[in-house]
């Protein structure tokens, strides 16, 4: 169903204020479709451009500046007058090939700023602001300029006041890595350049100021909730915000090459990333917005129905445990990343243990198995300076057969997702992904994990740049021609592209799962989750690999996973990706009675309730599968036990769901009883209204099939 109206309210809009002098101050107003939002566009009194945002009429941005600094051009910022506003009203519903939910509403009023320079050279800028009920966004268009065929960007000035002090859950902004935990903090009390990294993020890591990355998720003190992002990061760099603490403000700060000097080079005509603040009363209803994708453009690559939403196992979990090894022969590189000697194990990527897997995942309703070390090159990968021309992405080690695992698993009805691990060597990659995508197409796959651990290769550029951002989209859209969909990790953050292009299906760019395994900081605490959903998440699918059911990581001793069994279940439904693991290994599942919401639980979802939620605390989600109509419902908590009521009225009236509730049994404990469970099944109907205890650490899983 594709309903669109596209109105033209004003050609040119009337001004508040008589005149056009640049001295004169001029304002312009634009209300959201349900008189939520409110963004007023002045000109200050230098003739610079100016927005203020309100939301239910109290201002939630004050009055900030925008503007430019740029390479062999003055600054873009006074003198400028309004030569045209224009405004319009979209109001469409569009369908999402996969994900949360099948319908999306996208209704909002846009306006355009058309601005001009009073004075020669009279440059030009429109800006488009658009104002939804959940939030707003703008994006600044450079029209042809007169001689200038180029533009070189040393800076964007886009400030955000805010009007307090807000509570802010923050990773710092790094311009290599996103791999961070969350801090929680006043706005005042930022300070990224004193966020050490505990871990060796592969020589990843640069903060060059004391700025954090997005999404940046705020509460203010009469509990609204704001959170900063942008959405079609597309041909430009990554956007930090800059904190600015005696002001109470952010500013955009792009990350820069330092091997060009600038943070981003296009040709005239572009039209930058949105801008995007989404603005809730609840903090569920963060969640449940759909801003980012709203911001983006419709599918282009029409019909993805070759990519099926799947569970996969992957040899990879004992990989990150130290049990097997990515190498063929030897251990040194793989020692380099997990940080320790692993001593001499074997190597993991053998045709017998891909069937292994395969046979597991074939009995337990699991399609896709991802095969990480099959390919040679890992004898020299992260911790190497000179990584291009290393892995080919082609070439099996002698004891692996893919063509023989990829058969084994296609009679068993269990698709391999290839491993590209590009080592940061993107140039290798560029030259060698149309081969790597065509032996993927000859084979019959249509996904692959990409990777880029290490620092970028070409030397001084980061993996949140200019440079990589178009490398991250040649990848994405060269793959498409193959019909093959991308899970990147260590990619560039998500800003909603999964919308123009469903080939996007899932991403890193978080502390995942992983850090558990190894990190020597411990691990992701219980708080990470929580704050997670409310942060990362709003920006898209996350592939963080669930499903830890050996807690406790035996061969580890100073690590461990710091949830409770139960939370691991509850993971399927609260972090959203159309691609979830179950990443344990074979023998850790079997014989697991709660292995059994692991094979009902969906992947695809027709409709997506978060029930209830405090960032940083807890949340609660329900889901409804597309299909069957099954529900499932995922509650997690930080390290805080709690009592979470959950009211069924979602539920279809006059069916009776059979019901599988798995929660924390009894003293369960994420730090030294995290395996207690307790199974029940009941009958339930809507509207019926059920406590839970949930454990330190803990969480509920709830599976509601149609009988
Ligand atoms: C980092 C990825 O996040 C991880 O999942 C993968 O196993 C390693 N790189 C090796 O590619
Ligand atoms: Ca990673």
């Amino acid at each position: 169903m594709r309903i669109r109206t596209h109105l033209l309210l004003l050609a040119l809009a009337a001004l508040t204020a008589a005149g056009c002098g640049p001295d004169q101050k001029q304002t312009t107003t634009l209300t959201s479709p349900g008189e939520k939002t409110t963004i007023e566009f002045a000109l200050a009194e230098d003739g610079s451009p100016t927005y203020r945002v309100a939301y239910e009429g109290a201002t939630v941005i004050d009055t900030s500046t925008m503007g430019f600094d740029f390479q062999g051009q003055p600054a873009l910022q006074k003198g400028m007058k309004i030569t045209g506003v224009k405004h319009s009203t979209t109001n469409e519903t569009w369908e999402m090939p996969w994900g949360e939910q099948r319908e999306v509403l996208n209704h909002y009023n846009e306006m355009v700023v058309s601005l001009q320079e009073a004075q020669a050279p009279k440059r030009t800028l429109n800006i488009y602001f658009r104002a939804y009920d959940d939030g707003i966004g703008f994006r600044y268009e450079f029209p042809r300029w007169e001689g200038v065929d180029t533009l070189v960007i040393q800076n964007e000035n886009t400030q955000f006041r805010l009007t307090g002090d807000h509570t802010c859950w923050w990773i710092p902004g790094d311009w290599d890595n996103y791999e961070h935990l969350y801090h929680t903090t006043k706005l005042s009390e930022i300070d990224a350049l004193s966020v050490g990294s505990p871990v060796d993020h592969g020589g990843r890591m640069h903060i060059a100021e004391n700025a954090v990355n997005t999404p940046v998720t705020m509460k203010t003190a009469e509990g609204l909730y704001l959170s900063f992002h942008e959405a079609n990061l597309t041909d430009y760099a990554g956007m930090t915000l800059v904190v600015d603490p005696a002001n109470l403000a952010l500013r955009s700060g792009l990350v820069r090459s330092d091997r060009l000097g600038y943070s981003v080079k296009r040709a005239l005509p572009f039209q930058t990333p949105w801008r995007s603040i989404q603005i809730a009363r609840r903090a569920g209803d963060l969640i449940e917005s759909n801003l980012i994708v709203n911001l983006n453009d419709p599918n282009r690559l029409g019909d993805v129905s070759w990519f099926k939403p799947k569970k996969y196992v992957g040899i990879w979990w004992e990989m990150h445990l130290g049990l097997s090894t990515w190498d063929y022969e030897i251990t040194q590189s793989m020692n380099n990343w997990v940080g320790e000697d692993v001593g001499n194990v074997g190597h993991g990527a053998t045709t017998a243990n891909a069937k292994r897997y395969i046979d597991f995942a074939a009995a337990n309703h699991i399609t896709g198995l991802l095969v990480e070390g099959w390919n040679t090159g890992w004898d020299h990968w992260a911790g190497f300076e000179d990584r291009e021309g290393v892995f080919d992405f082609v070439t099996p080690y002698p004891d692996y057969d893919l063509e023989e695992v990829v058969r084994y698993g296609k009679e068993k009805g269990v698709e391999l997702i290839m491993h590209h691990e590009t080592s940061a060597a993107t140039r290798t990659y560029e030259q060698q992904m149309d081969t790597a995508f065509a032996l993927m197409q000859r084979l019959g796959l249509h996904s692959v994990k990409t990777g880029y651990v290490g620092t970028i290769l070409p030397k001084g550029e980061y993996h949140h740049g200019q440079y990589m951002v178009q490398h991250y989209r040649k990848v994405l859209e060269t793959a498409a021609n193959y019909q093959i969909a991308i899970n990147a990790h260590e990619p560039i953050k998500d800003t909603g592209i999964r919308r123009t292009l469903p080939n996007a299906i899932a991403r890193e760019g978080l502390r995942g799962q992983e850090y558990n395994a190894w990190s020597p900081d411990g691990g992701n605490p219980p708080e990470h989750l929580p704050i997670v959903a409310f942060t990362r998440m709003l920006s898209g699918p996350i592939d963080f690999t669930p499903g830890v059911f050996e807690l406790s990581l035996k061969n580890k001793p100073n690590n461990q996973v710091n949830t409770t069994l139960a939370q691991q279940l509850a993971l399927y439904v609260v972090i959203y990706s159309p691609i979830q693991m179950a990443c344990d290994l074979p023998q850790n599942y079997e014989g697991n009675p709660a292995l059994q919401f692991i094979r009902d639980v969906g992947v695809d979802w027709e409709q997506t309730r978060v029930l209830d939620g405090e960032v940083g605390d807890f949340v609660t989600i329900a889901r409804q599968e597309r299909g069957t109509g099954n529900w499932f419902v995922g509650s997690i908590t930080d390290e805080n036990p709690r009592e979470v009521t959950i009211n069924f009225d979602f539920l279809e009236d006059g069916v009776t769901y059979k019901a599988a509730i798995y929660k924390d049994g009894p003293g369960a404990h994420w730090k030294d009883n995290p395996t207690s469970i307790q199974i029940e099944t009941a009958p339930i109907t809507k509207g019926q209204e059920m406590t839970f205890a949930l454990a330190p650490g803990g969480g509920l899983a709830v599976s509601l099939m149609r009988e």
